[in-house]
């Protein structure tokens, strides 16, 4: 081992502690915690409708990308007009998955109350 050796292997070890560091702080900085339950239309007299993420994230194994960003944004309540029987029906919001195949249907009178649910 000479001098010009020892200098290339500490490089080596230089940039492999990089690359790793590097790579734990990018997979924990890329993490989105998974946000806790909350509900809808708290004030239907049919039953404000909870919306898990636990249930459908851990349980039904859907991932962030079957609904983020295409079917709804990372915010509650972020688009109202979407947020709406009609739509739903219509195949809109929950109502892509919600349809009958994916998941029980919007439509169906005996799943209204899978969804609103009178405390
Ligand atoms: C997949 C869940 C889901 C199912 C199933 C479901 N709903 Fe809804 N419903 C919602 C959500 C979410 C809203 C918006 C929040 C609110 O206003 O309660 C809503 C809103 C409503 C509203 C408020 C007015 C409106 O037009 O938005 C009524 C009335 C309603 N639903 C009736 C029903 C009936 C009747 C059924 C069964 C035939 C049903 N829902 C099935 C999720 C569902
Ligand atoms: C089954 C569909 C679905 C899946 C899968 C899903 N989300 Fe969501 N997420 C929603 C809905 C619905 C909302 C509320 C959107 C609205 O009301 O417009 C939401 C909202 C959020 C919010 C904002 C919460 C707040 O309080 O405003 C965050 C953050 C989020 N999701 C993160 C995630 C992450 C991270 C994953 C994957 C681990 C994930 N979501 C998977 C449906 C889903
Ligand atoms: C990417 C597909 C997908 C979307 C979008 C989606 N769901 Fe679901 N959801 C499922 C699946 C799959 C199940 C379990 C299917 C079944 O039991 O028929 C489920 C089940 C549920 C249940 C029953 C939970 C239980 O404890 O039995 C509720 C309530 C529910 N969803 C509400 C909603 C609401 C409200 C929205 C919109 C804010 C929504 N879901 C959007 C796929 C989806």
């Amino acid at each position: 081992m000479n001098f010009r050796h020892l200098s290339f292997v500490g490089a080596v070890m230089a940039f492999a502690v990089i690359v790793l560091w590097l790579g734990q702080n990018l997979a924990v900085g890329a993490e989105v915690p998974v946000p806790k339950d909350f509900s809808y239309g708290e004030k239907n007299p049919l039953g404000a409708v909870p919306f898990s993420h636990k249930f459908h994230v851990t349980e039904k194994k859907l991932a962030c990308p079957d609904c983020h960003t295409k079917i709804f944004q990372m915010k509650k309540m972020a688009d109202p007009a979407q947020m709406k029987m009609a739509k739903l029906n219509e195949g809109e919001s929950c109502g892509k998955c919600h349809e009958g195949t994916k998941a029980f249907a919007t439509k169906d009178a005996k799943s209204c109350n899978r969804c609103h649910r009178k405390k």
